[in-house]
């Protein structure tokens, strides 16, 4: 990801602040805000600016800053206890399991949890749990996809690869996924895009021997690679793919799941189920650090006479489940997944006017629930993107875009052409209204071929 947030404060900040190694960021220009503390759809800096996070931070804080009631039930835990051994049971971990498997894509069937601290790890451990199940080696993921930072998650990750250093894995196999906006394979419907991509999934496991692949894994949708939602059919056609070969399906649900996209997970959304999805982020609305893989109970059951060669020291880190288990209460309490569809409709509207009003520069808008994008182009006529997708969104137009939002005090990230907009599910409509302004704005800053000097 690209998320230098260049718009300097006023002032330098005090040198301690350059003792941490911000992520994803070239170190020597950095001076963002310093933020204290957050309130709902807004969070502050050291100066009280107020500053509307029109992306729920990375499309993780699901339910506004500061909710109170996950805060007392972390607060509560926190005085019991924080930890305790992966190898003993623990009644919040148990209570929490139980929760997911009610709400899995699995209603009749149901599931069970294998915790982690974040995304990337729990897509490790999605792999390593597809491999033993199968003892099959290859993992086939798509080329437009996010899946994290770790070196798995690297590897997995589809674009960026010749950015990290050395991240490749053995076994990964990359294959295109359905992009009607930019059809990879030349298709003018959507009907269309979805046979030929199955097609070409098809002849990559005729080439790389279908027995030998464990795993198809995909994000459901897209996130903050181009939320691309794919073409009728698509899941569908490869569930069924997955279903002939004795291969698993496996959904990176990291960003799309907790009622992301109108359901507790996108599976749900689109109807068709995978055998195993990974999830983080929205879980515990990041207030506690959280992630893991919900594996279908016919699946688990393998673990009851094999090892369950899986772990880490936090692996159902108890004050981490307890954010969990809390925001998931407060979720159904408050019909938050549901609520995604009622933001949906405001920025199918909302979006889609500054479309209307910046045609040169806004190529498209997609999205479902309440995760949507902008899609940036330099030409509408050759759909050319704004920027390319080796040019890092801290230098040159998406630079001066970012930094114009937070003038305007409003957070969003994104990469190279595409920005994210995802704000959290408890949003008002004035407040999106806000943050529709200040995109406004900075969509202004940009500047469309037909319009340049020559
Ligand atoms: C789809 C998806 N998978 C995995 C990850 C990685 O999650 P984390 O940053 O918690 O490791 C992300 C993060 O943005 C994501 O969007």
């Amino acid at each position: 990801m690209d998320l230098q947030i260049h718009s300097a404060t006023d002032r330098a900040a005090p040198a301690k602040y350059r003792k941490v190694l911000t992520p994803w960021a070239v170190q020597g220009n950095l001076n963002p805000p310093i933020i204290e503390r957050g309130s709902g759809s807004f969070f502050f800096d050291n100066h009280g600016k107020r500053y509307l996070d029109l992306t729920s931070g990375y499309v993780a804080v699901s339910l506004g800053h500061g909710h109170p009631k996950v805060v007392e039930a972390i607060q509560r835990q926190a005085e019991k206890l924080c930890w305790t051994a992966s190898s003993y049971f623990n009644e919040v971990r148990a209570d929490y399991a139980e929760a997911l498997s009610r709400i899995s894509p699995w209603p009749e069937e149901g599931a069970r949890a294998h915790f982690a601290s974040g995304g990337a790890e729990a897509n490790d451990d999605m792999v390593k749990i597809a491999r033993l199940v199968t003892r099959r080696p290859k993992i086939l993921s798509a080329y437009r996809s996010y899946h994290g930072s770790t070196i798995g998650g690297s590897a997995l990750t589809g674009v960026d690869r010749w950015r990290d250093p050395f991240p490749n894995i053995p076994g990964i196999v990359r294959f295109f996924a359905p992009y009607p906006y930019r059809s990879p394979f030349h298709a003018e419907t959507a009907a269309q895009e979805t046979a030929r991509a199955l097609d070409h999934v098809e002849r990559i496991l005729l080439h790389e021997g279908a027995a030998n692949v464990a795993a198809i894994m995909l994000e459901p949708m897209t996130g903050s690679s181009g939320l691309v939602v794919y073409p009728p059919g698509y899941l569908e056609g490869l569930r069924t793919i997955c279903d002939r070969h004795g291969i698993l399906l496996a959904f990176d649900e990291v960003m799309t799941g907790f009622g992301r996209v109108g359901k507790a997970f996108a599976s749900i959304r689109f109807g068709v189920a995978p055998d195993l999805l990974s999830f983080a982020k929205g879980a515990s609305s990041s207030y506690t650090p959280l992630g893991g893989v919900l594996v279908r109970e016919r699946l688990a059951r393998f673990f009851d006479a094999e090892l369950f060669d899986v772990g880490h020291t936090h692996a159902g880190h108890v004050l981490a489940v307890a954010g969990g288990l809390a925001a998931l209460q407060v979720y159904e309490e408050e019909g938050l997944f549901e609520r995604a569809i009622e933001i949906e409709a405001w920025l199918r509207e909302g979006l889609g006017a500054l479309q209307a009003k910046h045609a040169g520069v806004v190529g498209d808008v997609r999205g479902a629930g309440a995760l949507f994008g902008l899609e940036l182009i330099s030409d509408p006529e050759t759909r050319a993107p704004l920027v390319g997708w080796h040019h890092p969104g801290g230098s040159g137009p998406m630079k001066r875009f970012y930094a114009t939002l937070l003038e305007r005090r409003v957070h969003a990230y994104g990469r190279y052409n595409i920005v994210l907009v995802a704000p959290p599910l408890t949003i008002g409509r004035e407040e999106l209204a806000f943050g529709f302004d200040a995109l406004d704005h900075a969509l202004a800053t940009l500047v469309p071929r037909s319009h340049r000097q020559p």
